[in-house]
């Protein structure tokens, strides 16, 4: 699909459907709707009048033009009330019309540019919000089933004034980077397990480095055991699939000495090993490598973006089985870092892999360090499937994510990491156990986390709850969602603008 800016008169445009939007308690229209209506013979005005459409947010009404105007199709996206609206509701809105527009067959599309007539919102971001919102919301994961619709073949984005078209095919352009790698996220962790290996992965990533002209580097069992990462190749040694630790560098300011460090997740599946996950759902557990996608697709965003600066992507993957070899519950490993670990659930293996990822980021000077991991059902439990959960030792960096979510409309909270709970990682045995007791497991995960990162200023984002979604609504369809890329590029993006992160 191609997303075009287009500056024109929006009633005579000649395509399939034509999207004008309206707020909530709005009788009379203006604008483009305005001029839609007249041209309908005042139907919009007398469907508002009836009561028939609202303008709520995620309301979308076809009407038919029979042959009032070149398009077949007008439809008018509601985007709630006026004083309400924000770049996120755009991107709703982007993803609802577009998914109804295609279901109703239709291929060539114009729309105005919703929210730039308020003045809170710029046309740059109402292009990106627009083009984002409805290449997600479009998105299917194809590779196994044809899809049930044909894809549009094109959105027009129609504005009046010829001087808003450099900064609307400015926001296209980012738009497109911002959802394109979102798919690659997405189409990775839709990927069943069988494919989606570790090894899959790295290849994955050899593909994204020189593409993007990225360095990398991929670790395997050898090197591990001469790195000392017990960690993470005890969670692997259940599996028959061979561990990677897989690095991607980015390098754009290369004047600096400073690189951060985005860490991710790749639990390729997670049986949870032999502390066995009831089968119940457990197919799902094919997205706990989704932190891993979504760390080398913002590097790829970043990279496309051009951000000015230095960013290494780690992602340790491998997969939790209960082969002859596994780990079990009792057993002590040893981190690269040298703590040793006592296993009390193997089902809590990704904290194991990420201790060593993170030692590993540590040895290697990065900072500040983020990482991003399916790595609790409390999570999930604690916030939802609305919000992934921000842990961090330094609260400048929490805040400039919290900042970057919000701008992308992935919704963070920060949780806590209370001294206190601390107690609960304790082991009689071994430096630290891998898990807490019943409560606050979500919390006690990040801590255990925090045992690995020396003073780094560090962030963890829970997204157990984020990473896939069953239900479709906006720019999210069921599946894999993408979360993180979008914010890890914003992140890069808002923090080489002020010269470095943190
Ligand atoms: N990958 C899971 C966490 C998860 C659960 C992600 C549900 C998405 C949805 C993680 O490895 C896990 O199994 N965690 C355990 C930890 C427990 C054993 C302390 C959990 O949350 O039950
Ligand atoms: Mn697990
Ligand atoms: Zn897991």
């Amino acid at each position: 699909m191609e997303i075009k800016a287009v500056v024109g008169d929006i009633t005579k445009i000649q395509v399939d459907a034509l999207v004008v939007n309206l707020f909530e308690e709005v009788k009379q229209p203006g604008g483009a709707t305005a001029a839609v209506d007249k041209a309908l013979g005042g139907a919009v005005s007398q469907l508002i009048d009836q009561g028939e459409i609202k303008g709520k947010l995620g309301e979308v009404t076809i009407i038919h033009t029979l042959g009032k105007l070149p398009a077949r199709i007008v439809a008018t996206a509601g985007l709630g009330k006026k004083e309400e609206l924000n770049l996120d509701k755009v991107r709703r809105v982007a993803g609802d019309f577009s998914r109804l527009l295609r279901k109703s067959n239709c291929h060539r599309v114009a729309t105005v540019l919703h929210g730039a007539g308020t003045g809170s919102i710029e046309p740059e971001d109402s292009a990106a919000a627009i083009t984002e919102g409805s290449f997600l919301g479009l998105y299917n994961f194809t590779r196994y089933k044809k899809p049930e619709y044909e894809d549009l073949a094109e959105i027009l984005i129609v504005e009046k004034q010829q001087n808003k078209l450099k900064a609307m095919e400015h926001g296209i352009g980012n738009g497109k980077i911002m959802a394109e790698a979102t798919i690659i996220a997405r189409d990775m962790v839709n990927e069943p397990a069988n494919q989606m290996t570790p090894t899959r992965m790295a290849e994955i990533a050899e593909e994204t480095a020189n593409k993007y002209n990225l360095e990398l580097k991929v670790l395997d069992s050898r090197d591990m055991e001469s790195m000392g990462m017990g960690a993470l190749l005890g969670v692997a040694s259940g599996s028959s699939q061979p561990p990677k630790l897989i690095t991607l560098g980015y390098k754009g300011n290369p004047g600096s000495q400073k690189t951060a460090g985005f860490l991710g997740k790749g639990v390729t599946f997670d049986s949870g090993g032999i502390s066995i996950k009831p089968s119940e759902g457990m197919g799902e557990m094919k997205d706990d490598m989704a932190g891993g996608a979504a760390v080398m697709a913002a590097l790829a965003a970043i990279a496309r973006l051009k951000c000015q600066i230095n960013v290494t992507a780690i992602i340790p993957a491998a997969e939790n089985l209960p082969g002859g070899n596994a780990l079990k519950p009792g057993d002590i490993l040893k981190a690269m870092n040298g703590k040793t670990i006592e296993i009390i659930s193997t089902d809590a293996e990704g904290r194991l892999i990420l201790a060593d990822a993170l030692s590993y980021a540590v040895k290697q000077s990065l900072s500040p360090l983020v990482d991003l991991a399916t790595l609790t059902g409390a999570c999930r439990v604690a916030l939802g499937t609305e919000y992934s959960g921000l842990f961090s030792n330094n609260q400048r960096f929490a805040n400039a994510i919290v900042k970057a979510a919000n701008k992308t409309g992935e919704k963070m909270w920060q949780m806590p990491l209370p001294e206190e709970y601390k107690e609960q990682n304790k082991s009689l045995i071994a430096d630290i156990k891998n898990t807490g007791n019943r409560y606050g497991g979500a919390i006690t995960a990040a801590l255990f986390l925090a045992e690995f990162i020396d003073d780094v200023p560090w962030a963890h984002i829970d997204i157990a709850g984020t990473a896939s979604s069953n239900k479709e609504s906006g720019y999210t369809v069921k599946g894999a969602t993408g979360v993180g890329v979008r914010t890890l590029t914003e992140l890069a993006l808002s923090q080489a603008n002020q010269g470095g992160l943190v």
